[in-house]
């Protein structure tokens, strides 16, 4: 069987087995979708949104990309944003770091990797607001690690300062952002603590 095929005889099992489990799931999920968190997490394959925190179809609603960044010209992130904020209602966003994560490396360095740079040059600017604190460190491991943590908490501030989240709270709307960040060595996501409502 070639890899490909593999994917859709894996997805049969998958949908099978859950449908002997609970005959009327997907019934339930064709009905629609009520998530009550917009997960905004890293494209690494090692940090999987649902996986990670045992979640189920409809439980999340998701949008990855490289370092979990929220650009204020990402066209594509802050629609994920908006809809998940205006019209799912969602109660908590989630931006979720991880350590190891290739994109926060990739901006420590002055390689060239092409289109890319260009992305990572937003995590470049984290580093400089930051700079002080991540070059006091001694090892670069403490140095990569710290810029996982403070990425995060700058895309907090990111989507906390978007015109939607704005919009949302003057209006009164019941909405939590939280920054999260795991540890693909271990499988443990961590909160780190700087919740804004
Ligand atoms: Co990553």
């Amino acid at each position: 069987m070639s890899d490909i095929n593999i994917l859709l005889e894996k997805n049969k099992a998958w949908a099978s087995k859950v449908k002997a489990e609970q005959p009327e799931f997907f019934e339930y999920l064709s009905a629609g979708q009520s998530p009550e968190y917009l997960w905004i997490g890293c494209a690494d394959s090692r940090v999987p949104a649902n996986e990670i925190i045992g979640a189920i179809s409809g439980d999340i609603f998701v949008h990855r990309n490289i370092a979990n960044m929220v650009i204020h010209t990402d066209i594509n992130c802050l629609s994920v944003i908006q809809y998940a904020v205006d019209i799912l209602k969602v109660k908590h966003i989630i931006v979720c770091g991880h350590y190891d994560c290739g994109g926060v490396k990739a901006s420590m360095t002055d390689e060239e990797y092409g289109l890319i740079d260009n992305w990572l040059g937003h995590i470049k600017d984290v580093y400089r607001l930051h700079q002080e604190k991540i070059d006091a460190l001694e090892t670069e491991k403490e140095k990569q690690d710290l810029l996982c943590e403070v990425n995060v908490l700058e895309q907090v501030k990111n989507v906390c300062n978007s015109s939607i989240l704005r919009k949302a709270w003057e209006r009164g709307q019941d909405i939590k952002v939280h920054g999260f960040i795991y540890d693909v060595s271990d499988g443990v996501l961590k909160d780190l603590n700087v919740s804004v409502d």
